[in-house]
């Protein structure tokens, strides 16, 4: 089974506005509700992939409920400790005219010590029956800094593979749990290294330089343009389709999803890759945070191109 853990989930909002005028008033032509939080996301795409998942979270008031709802009507088991504070509300702005997407990312619902205590119980058990298990997503308030290195740590020794997916202070603290697996975008690559990473060449030397970390390989996301799979024998390009994208917002999340099945199969990580690349440009296709579908993600699988470098 394929466990994830996002402590700090949202319900994102996407508002689509042809021509967007950041301090007027606008008017929306499209709106959606959809959920968000990166190992929800992951989850949902597994689900969607018929493999059997559980997202493990913390949800608090309308808006918990809201993305507990939504989660129950796709039929993705969720388990979850509830605090007093409303879960967040994300807020994509996307502009119809350029395609721009302007996000603004709420902090999320403070997580007191007793809650905290319940997550460290509904992780204890979950954890062990976790084939693999993944962390996603920031940290929010109330959640200690090294929660996550401690659980990879926790979900290794029980025998499971392990994933983080992380940004910021929260990955390069969640290195130390020595995941199986990362999968960082450009950005956040560059923001654990403290250096821009402009060429391939510069991304994959990146990549090799948070393999010596701990982790076992490394996924580079570059948008669009694919990504790159290195580990300690092998450098793997993965080239998605052109796809007409409306909203890339969840692919990184959908190409976790990939990877997170090739490590509960014992596959090639490249066919994990590859399902991944698919799953993120199916995503890229769809509006708001909203998920490719199995049916878009198995007609895109066969046009990825796979190149060993
Ligand atoms: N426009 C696109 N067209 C085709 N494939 C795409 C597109 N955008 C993303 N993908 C695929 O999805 C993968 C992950 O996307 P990206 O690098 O944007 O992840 P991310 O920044 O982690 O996203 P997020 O965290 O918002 O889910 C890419 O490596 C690529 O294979
Ligand atoms: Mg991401």
């Amino acid at each position: 089974m394929i466990v994830t853990f996002t402590p700090n989930p949202a319900v994102d909002k996407t508002i689509l506005v042809p021509g967007l005028k950041i301090g007027a008033q606008n008017r929306a032509r499209e709106s959606h509700l959809d959920p968000g939080g990166k190992g929800i996301n992951a989850s949902r795409v597994v689900h969607r992939l018929g493999r059997s998942t559980v997202a493990l979270t913390v949800l608090g008031g309308h808006i918990g409920r809201m993305l507990r709802g939504a989660l129950e009507a796709e039929g993705v088991p969720c388990r979850f400790v509830e605090v007093h504070e409303e879960t967040r509300l994300n807020v994509v702005l996307q502009d119809e005219s350029t395609g721009a997407s302007t996000r603004v990312w709420d902090r999320g619902a403070a997580v007191p010590p007793d809650a905290m205590a319940d997550i460290d119980d509904l992780l204890a058990h979950w954890v062990p029956h976790a084939k693999v298990f993944a962390c996603a997503g920031t940290l929010p308030p109330g959640v200690p800094g090294d929660t996550y290195a401690r659980l990879l740590i926790a979900a290794a020794a029980s025998g499971a593979k392990t994933l983080l997916d992380a940004d910021g202070e929260t990955f390069r603290a969640g290195l130390d749990g020595r995941p199986t697996v990362i999968k960082p975008n450009v950005r956040e690559a560059e923001a654990v290294l403290g250096r821009r990473l402009t060429t391939e060449r510069e991304i994959i030397g990146g990549a090799v330089e948070l393999l010596r970390r701990g982790p076992e390989a490394v996924v580079v996301s570059m948008g669009a343009s694919g990504s790159v799979l290195v580990t300690a024998d092998r450098i793997v390009r993965a080239v998605p389709p052109a796809v007409e994208r409306l909203s890339a917002v969840g692919s990184g999340d959908s190409m976790v999803a990939g990877l997170l099945i090739a490590l509960a199969e014992g596959l090639p990580l490249e066919e994990g890759l590859r399902l991944g690349t698919a799953a993120g440009a199916a995503t890229a296709m769809t509006v708001g945070t909203q998920l490719g579908t199995r049916t878009e993600i198995e007609a895109l699988l066969p046009k990825v191109r796979m190149e060993v470098l």
